[in-house]
C-alpha cells in the first residue's frame, strides 16, 4: 500500500519506529563521514510547516526522477546543486540517545515542474497584500513631505520595494522566510508608532514620522545582507559587513542621491545605526534620542515574540520551557495562555 505523503510538522508527530513518506525543498545537505570512515548525509529539507534535520546513511539510494526518466545518482556527484530542489523522501524514525532521529533511506529528486520548489517554500503567515497596503499606508500617513518623499523615492523609484516585499528577514531565527522582511518591518514600524504615539499623550516630545519611516528602513541592510534564493542564506557580505553597516551604507546612498535634509540624514542614520540597542549585538552606537530608543525597543519585542512563537510551533506547543537558547540567552516559557 503507498503511503501517505506527510507535512514535515505530521512526521515530527510520529513516535520512534514510524515510517515516513514525505516531501519538501532542499535547505542544506553536507557530506559526513562517521567513526568508521562511512559516508553519511545531514539533511535539511523544508515545507511550508517547518524544517526537518535528517542523516541519510551510506546505505541510502538516492534517486533522480526528473525529466520523466529514474536513475540513481552520487549526491556529491550528480553534476547539480540539490539545494533548493524539491525532493521526495522514504524515512524512519530512529531513537538515537533517547532523542528521536530521522533517517531518510530514499531520497529522490521530483519533477521539479509538477512540484516546483516555490509551493514547498515558507513563506510570512500574515497576507501579502495586507502587509504591501499597510507599509503603503504608513509611508502615506506621515506628514512630512520631505519624509514621505524619501521613503517613497527609496523604495519606488529606485527600486527596492521588488526585494523589500518578498526578501526573509533572517536565514534562520526569525521571520526566515519569504515576505519576512516586510513583516517584521511593518510590525515594528506599527508597534514603535502606537508606542510614540502614547508618549505623545504623556508630554514626551518624539517624532512620530521619523519613527515610522526608521522602523520601515532600519533592515533594508538585509537585502544585500541575505539571499532569497532557493532558501534564504546570508552571503558574505552580510557575514563580514553585517546588514546594521550595509543598510547605514545604502541609506547614506539614497540621502545623498535625494538630497535628504542634513539633519533628518543624521536622525535616521542614528536609528538605522542603533536599532540593535547594545554593541555587544551589533550596535556601533547606542540609542541615544527618543526615536531611536522606540524603534530599537520595538525591534527588539519584534524578534523576540516570534523567536518565542518559532520555539513554541516546533514543538506544537507541547514543550513547557525549551533548553536553554544561547541566541536570546536565556529559556522560553509556554506561560500560562498559549496553547
Ligand atoms: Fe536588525
Ligand atoms: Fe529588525
Amino acid at each position: 500500500m503507498k503511503q501517505q505523503i506527510l507535512k514535515i510538522n505530521e512526521v515530527k508527530q510520529l513516535q520512534k519506529n514510524s515510517d515516513f513518506n514525505t516531501m519538501g525543498i532542499v535547505i542544506k545537505v553536507s557530506t559526513r563521514r562517521d567513526r568508521n570512515d562511512n559516508i553519511f548525509w545531514d539533511l535539511t529539507i523544508s515545507d511550508q510547516t517547518g524544517d526537518l534535520d535528517g542523516k541519510a546513511w551510506g546505505t541510502a539510494s538516492w534517486w533522480n526522477h526528473q525529466g520523466g526518466d529514474r536513475f540513481m545518482i552520487d549526491p556529491d556527484n550528480c553534476g547539480f546543486r540539490l539545494e533548493g530542489l524539491t525532493v521526495g523522501l522514504v524515512g524512519r524514525v530512529a531513537d538515537f540517545r533517547d532523542q528521536l532521529q530521522y533517517n531518510f533511506n530514499e531520497i529522490y529528486i521530483v519533477d521539479q515542474n509538477k512540484y516546483p520548489p516555490i509551493d514547498f517554500k515558507r513563506r510570512s503567515p500574515i497576507n501579502q497584500d495586507f502587509l504591501e497596503n499597510t507599509f503603503k499606508n504608513l509611508i502615506a500617513e506621515i506628514s512630512s513631505e520631505p519624509i514621505k518623499n524619501f521613503l517613497n523615492a527609496v523604495f519606488f523609484k529606485h527600486g527596492l520595494w521588488e526585494k523589500y516585499k518578498i526578501w526573509p528577514a533572517a536565514f534562520a531565527l526569525h521571520h526566515a522566510y519569504t515576505g519576512g522582511l516586510l513583516e517584521h518591518s511593518v510590525s515594528v514600524a506599527i508597534g514603535a508608532r502606537d508606542i510614540a504615539k502614547h508618549y505623545e499623550e504623556f508630554k514626551i516630545p518624539v517624532d512620530v514620522d521619523l519613527i515610522v519611516a526608521g522602523a520601515l528602513l532600519h533592515d533594508i541592510g538585509k537585502i544585500e545582507a541575505y539571499e532569497a534564493d532557493p532558501v534564504p542564506t546570508v552571503q558574505t557580505q552580510g557575514n563580514v559587513i553585517e546588514h546594521v553597516a550595509l543598510g547605514y551604507g545604502m541609506f547614506v546612498k539614497f540621502a545623498a542621491l535625494e538630497n535628504l535634509d542634513k539633519n533628518l540624514e543624521l536622525a535616521l542614520g542614528h536609528i538605522i545605526l542603533s536599532h540593535h540597542g547594545r554593541r555587544e549585538y551589533g550596535a556601533p552606537v547606542l540609542p541615544e534620542t527618543p526615536e531611536a530608543f522606540i524603534v530599537s525597543s520595538a525591534d527588539d519585542v519584534d524578534f523576540k515574540l516570534s523567536y518565542w512563537k518559532m520555539q513554541m510551533e516546533a514543538s506544537g506547543y507541547q514543550n513547557d520551557v525549551t533548553e536553554y537558547l544561547p541566541m536570546i540567552e536565556r529559556r522560553l516559557w509556554r506561560g500560562i495562555s498559549a496553547k
